[in-house]
């Protein structure tokens, strides 16, 4: 049947994690396709180029892991869309000002030109201001119909993207170019620059629905450390090991720009057991959950797996 039933479970009957995986990346494409603004309203090069930005491309992992979170308090459909969607849109932000020439200087992304490239620089900065300013008007919705919730949510959004968080670990990487970071920095810079954004995905999708109690809330926190800090070591060991094609970014930046990374600072076959232990830890911190954290532990395989 086409209906879809409010409560989302994780059992033996849901569909196998590839039907899953596609079924919330197709609700979390609608829903932004229906949420930024149409290409034809004033400013239409604006809203284009938002809509280049953030529709149509990407593996929407912080969004599957909002959904798969959402998985442990029973959280309703229609509220992880709309975190799903506000994460999504601070991640697409990222991506159009980490591109842009005064940062990583790329042309490429998700197998087309960058947003610059494709519209200008003044253009990918303004889209950059307004998906975030988007991010934060969906999760203020007022249907979402449980203000201080949202209060909470808004407050842990903009923690994890501002300087404390996402954009703060992205001057650390640039202030770091050229240098030699030792492992604990170098930590600190990719638990900001993307750890931090992972986490808010995990937490977020969690507070959509029931409470959970502190020893839950705080082995849910272990696990999206471990994850968002996994994530970054697996695009370390990407950037030197895959193709542009499979990427679809340049591959070996990183070295070619001389970033600091988990492979500069480790050697290849070091960084990849760590990205083992990583995922281990996270698996273990899933454990008091048991059957309801079964996506999140196929997530971390596939973050752990992934080619791209
Ligand atoms: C790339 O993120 C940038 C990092 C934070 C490492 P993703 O690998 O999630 O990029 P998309 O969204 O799938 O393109
Ligand atoms: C990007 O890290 C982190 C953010 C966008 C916040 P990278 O610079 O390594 O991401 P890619 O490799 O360009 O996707
Ligand atoms: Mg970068
Ligand atoms: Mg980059
Ligand atoms: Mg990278």
């Amino acid at each position: 049947t086409m209906s879809e039933p409010t409560v989302v479970h994780a059992n033996s009957r849901d569909p196998s994690f590839a039907d899953w995986m596609r079924g919330v990346q197709a609700q979390l494409e609608a829903a932004l396709a229906r949420n930024l603004p149409p290409g034809e309203a004033i400013p239409g090069r604006l809203h284009q180029a938002m809509r280049y930005a953030s529709l149509d491309g990407g593996k929407r992992v912080r969004p599957l892991l909002v959904f798969a979170a959402g998985d442990l308090t029973d959280a309703a459909r229609e509220r992880l869309e709309l975190a799903a969607s506000a994460v999504e849109l601070i991640h697409s932000y990222s991506l159009v000002h980490d591109d842009l020439p005064c940062m990583d200087d790329d042309v490429l992304r998700r197998g087309r030109p960058t947003c610059h490239v494709e519209y200008d620089e003044a253009t990918a900065l303004l889209v950059g201001d307004s998906l975030q300013s988007l991010a934060f008007e969906l999760l203020a919705r007022e249907d979402f119909g449980d203000g201080a919730r949202q209060l909470e949510m808004v407050r842990l959004l903009a923690r994890a993207s501002g300087s404390c968080g996402m954009a703060g670990g992205q001057s650390i990487d640039l202030e770091s170019v050229g240098k030699t970071l030792n492992q604990p920095e170098l930590e600190l810079m990719h638990a900001l620059k993307t750890g931090a954004l992972i986490r808010a995905a995990v937490i977020l999708g969690a507070l959509c629905g029931k409470p959970l109690s502190t020893t839950e809330r705080e082995a849910l926190d272990r696990f999206a450390k471990r994850v968002g800090l996994l994530f970054q070591v697996v695009d370390d060991i990407l950037d030197c090991t895959a193709s542009t094609a499979t990427l679809g970014k340049t591959a070996g930046k990183d070295a070619a720009a001389e970033k600091p990374t988990y492979v500069s600072l480790l050697g290849l076959e070091r960084a990849r057991e760590l990205a083992a232990d990583l995922r281990a830890q996270a698996l273990q911190a899933l454990n008091l959950f048991g059957e309801r954290s079964q996506r999140l532990v196929e997530l971390t395989d596939f973050i752990t797996r992934r080619k791209f």
